[in-house]
């Protein structure tokens, strides 16, 4: 049986927090796919073809299984058009797991062949989130320790130049 699984998120832009997850779930599915949320309502800093690119540099060491696409409308939907029976969630601490539990639950109505894994973070980037390094970033800090050197000059070069409209 080929284990597929779908990463779904909005990754605007991938931390290591989203490369340490993806890293694990490379090892226990036959075919890992990283879904990028294409919702263009939430004015993201970095377009769905720019994040898939940095995303595509990250993983690419992690072997031929792992993919990265595009997705928009629900995740499930997502999941069932690539034949995958799991979708992938990281959880840095206690405070993910309501809106976490929320959505997993919501996914298995929709879809109860669908099962979601999760799996917690490494400790240390249990504290990084996207929108952190982007303020971070906004404000001339260092965040070499939250996200890849590929996105920490993506997002030095996008907000020197500002961000799109
Ligand atoms: O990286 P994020 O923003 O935490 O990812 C959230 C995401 C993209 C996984 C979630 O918003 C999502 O699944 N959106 C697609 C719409 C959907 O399927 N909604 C129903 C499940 S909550």
């Amino acid at each position: 049986m080929t284990r597929i699984a779908v990463f779904p998120g909005s990754f605007d832009p991938m931390t290591n927090a989203h490369l340490d997850v993806a890293r694990r779930a490379s090892g226990l599915f036959d075919r890992l796919i990283v879904g990028v949320l294409n919702n263009p309502k939430k004015a993201p800093l970095f377009d769905v073809e720019e994040r898939i690119g940095l995303i595509r540099g990250c993983v690419a060491d992690l072997g031929e299984h792992v993919s990265v696409d595009a997705f928009d409308g629900l995740t499930v939907d997502f999941a069932r058009s690539r034949g995958a029976g799991f979708i992938v969630r990281g959880l840095r601490a206690v405070s993910d797991f309501e809106a976490e539990l929320q959505m997993a639950l919501t996914n298995r109505k929709l879809a109860p062949e669908v099962d979601t894994t999760f799996l917690m973070t490494a400790l240390d980037y249990g504290y990084v989130s996207s929108s952190l390094a982007k303020e971070v970033a906004q404000f001339g800090g260092d965040v070499s320790p939250m996200v890849p050197q590929s996105v920490a000059i993506a997002l030095a070069e996008r907000l020197a130049t500002g961000p799109r409209v």
